[in-house]
């Protein structure tokens, strides 16, 4: 087949190509990354409902000689929270899992997430499952109705996300605490929290709107040159933020498996320092 064959196969949304009865004449295993997709957010999904519904084994504290708390339940501001991990801001009357009032936040960022659209949509919704493939739907309405629509409300979302970043460093920044065990210290419960800390905040720095953010709408650089640094900055993250969407997602899963693991007596934290 060559180059001249394919250009003369048009696609037809929700159909096959014309003159066949398939819906593509790609032979590579382009169904790979859909099904990948699939399978890495099923296993989230499934992961942090289990275990934002847990209330339970998320803070591991003073008795442990520890000040580490899982960042599906920072910050933790209900009534219901455990001893230890209660800021200041307390709803005394919220008393199922605090988990799941903290959730739409950081949910609502990742889910109308450029990238994450792009790869929902095509494994999910088959619209379309790769490039040369055809649509699984016969019609197209794109974000222009609800619920889609929605989708629009991102560059609000962001900001939101920066919040839960910045409760991220803290978290991380508190973990050096070992209470009762010379004070300050280092254990790998506190480099698990810095790595998630660090991965969702180079996240929250390299979505798309925080670019724009920092450097759209200008005519002239040189006229704002913070912005342009900025916007220096946002630029390279950017460019890889498809890499930092599915690892962070990973690894703040990781994070909670780890101090979930510890909370409830699985095995200690190791003191590194
Ligand atoms: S585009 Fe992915 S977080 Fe904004």
């Amino acid at each position: 087949m060559t180059v001249g064959d394919l250009k003369a196969a048009p696609v037809n949304l929700g159909g096959v190509r014309a003159g066949t009865n398939q819906r593509t004449l790609r032979r590579d295993a382009w169904w790979r990354n859909p099904l990948a997709t699939v399978l890495f957010l099923t296993a989230f999904v499934v992961y942090s409902t289990w275990a934002v519904f847990q209330n339970g084994y998320y803070y591991v504290g003073t008795a442990a000689h520890r000040d580490l708390i899982s960042p599906f339940y920072s910050p933790c501001i209900t009534g219901s929270c455990l001893p230890g991990t209660t800021g200041s801001l307390v709803l005394h009357w919220w008393m199922i899992s605090p988990g799941i009032l903290i959730l739409g936040g950081p949910l609502s960022f990742r889910l109308t997430c450029y990238y994450y659209r792009k790869a929902y949509y095509r494994s999910f919704w088959q619209s379309p499952p790769a490039c040369g493939v055809a649509d699984g739907h016969s019609a197209y309405s794109g974000e222009t109705r609800f619920p889609l629509i929605l989708q629009n409300l991102h560059r609000y979302t962001w900001f939101i996300a920066l919040i839960f970043a910045v409760i991220n460093v803290i978290d991380a920044i508190m973990a050096f605490r070992l209470p009762g065990d010379g004070g300050i210290g280092l254990s790998v419960g506190t480099l698990v929290l810095c790595a998630n800390a660090t991965l969702l905040s180079l996240y929250t720095i390299s979505c798309h709107y925080c670019r724009h953010f920092c450097g759209g709408n200008l005519r002239r650089f040189s006229k704002h040159p913070i912005r342009y640094r900025l916007w220096k900055l946002a630029t390279p993250l950017n460019a890889r933020h498809m890499e930092l969407a599915w690892v962070s997602l990973v690894v703040v899963a990781l994070a909670d498996l780890y101090i979930r693991l510890v909370a409830s007596g699985v095995f200690n934290d190791p003191k590194i320092l």
